[in-house]
């Protein structure tokens, strides 16, 4: 069952731009669904992050609100639009930028995104005045004329968020926007996501499968797994469901370690090393220090002492009983421009 630990997503969301109830899709040949019949809203100008690991569901689900892709069962409505009775009026006013490449290698960037506005039947004048501030946006200006295919990973990410944004949309779907950029252009990309938040007031939703990435941008995140929402909320509000903080102490004599699992304020001993206590409490810096005249007074010498505040890796190992991070791709950006050279030879 869905958990909510967010009092607004539980009331829902008033006058929501995106809405979708019990929204299912199982590919055809398939008996498993893809995505299984989940809901959600998305309030104007908010970033909603959907975070999981690998064949979650995450792209089906952006597929079927981007009217790429038909759903099986269920609803869902952007700007109050059917995503299965009005995909045109849909198509006008988002944006895409798609987990794989769209942008064609022949083309210097500037054509790309010409390209793109002629499907929009944005007039030429116009296209060329949005491309040009689009590509100095994202420091474009000096390659625009140059083949895509001489790009590097940052660039084309680049290109290809910019090419989501020629018909100024009032909602933006970003699927993987950084997957397999290395930390600092990550960090220009996430830039630009906050910038399109703060200045356009453009309702974004995003996927990922970067903890610090929804951190730093969501302000609401569904964790899905398995096709299913797991849990929804803001980060701080389920970082704040795992309530405590974990204390790991090291210990000079292995057998100190059984002294204090039975300590008072001990919420939960979790899995550790040998010689080591991992536990959790309530609130780790009133309670420290109780625990270390505890400590001194049962002669317990430490080694080590370590405080962890909950993260949404937490979050996610406590709400579906694994780590995210085993389950992040190695390279799959490279992977991807390799297979579309080889399909285009
Ligand atoms: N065209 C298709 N036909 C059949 N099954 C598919 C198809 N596309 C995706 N799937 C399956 O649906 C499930 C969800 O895939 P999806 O691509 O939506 O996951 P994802 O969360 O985006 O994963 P990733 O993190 O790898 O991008 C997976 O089990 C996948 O194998
Ligand atoms: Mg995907």
């Amino acid at each position: 069952m869905t958990e909510v630990v967010s009092e607004k997503a539980d009331m829902q969301v008033k006058d929501p731009i995106i809405s979708v109830r019990s929204l299912t899709k199982v590919y055809k040949g398939e008996t498993k669904p893809a995505v299984d019949a989940i809901s959600f809203d998305i309030a104007e100008g908010e970033v909603y992050g959907l975070l999981g690991p690998n064949g979650a569901g995450k792209t089906t689900t952006i597929n079927m609100l981007t009217t790429r892709l038909s759903s099986t069962e269920g609803q869902a409505f952007v700007a109050g639009h059917d995503i299965n009775k009005h995909s045109m009026n849909i198509r006008k006013i988002i944006g895409v930028v798609p987990q794989d490449m769209t942008a064609d290698e022949d083309l210097s960037g500037l054509e790309n995104l010409i390209l793109v506005s002629q499907f929009y039947d944005i007039p030429k004048k116009i296209a060329m005045e949005r491309a040009e501030k689009l590509l100095e946006m994202v420091d474009l200006t000096e390659a625009a004329r140059k083949q895509v295919r001489e790009y590097s990973g940052g660039m084309r990410k680049r290109l290809e968020l910019i090419i989501g944004l020629i018909n100024e949309p009032k909602v933006l779907f970003l699927d993987e926007p950084t997957l397999g950029l290395d930390v600092q252009t990550r960090a220009v990309m996430w830039d630009y996501i906050k910038t399109l938040r703060k200045d356009f007031n453009m309702t974004i939703i995003l996927t990922s499968h970067y903890l610090e990435e929804i951190d730093a941008l969501a302000d609401m995140v569904s964790i899905v797994d398995h096709g299913k929402i797991i849990i929804t909320g803001s980060p701080a509000e389920l970082k704040a469901s795992l309530k405590g903080d974990i204390v790991t102490l090291g210990f000079q004599k292995d057998q100190d370690a059984e002294q204090l699992r039975s300590y008072q304020g001990v919420l939960e001993v979790l899995p550790s090393l040998p010689g080591t206590l991992k536990i959790r409490l309530e609130n780790a810096d009133s309670e420290l220090p109780a625990l270390m005249n505890y400590v001194f007074e049962k002669g317990i010498t430490l080694k080590t002492l370590s405080v962890q505040k909950p993260s949404l890796d937490e979050v996610f190992l406590r709400y579906t009983g694994r780590c995210l991070r085993e389950e992040a791709p190695a390279d799959r950006f490279k992977t991807m421009i390799n297979m579309r050279r080889m399909r285009r030879t």
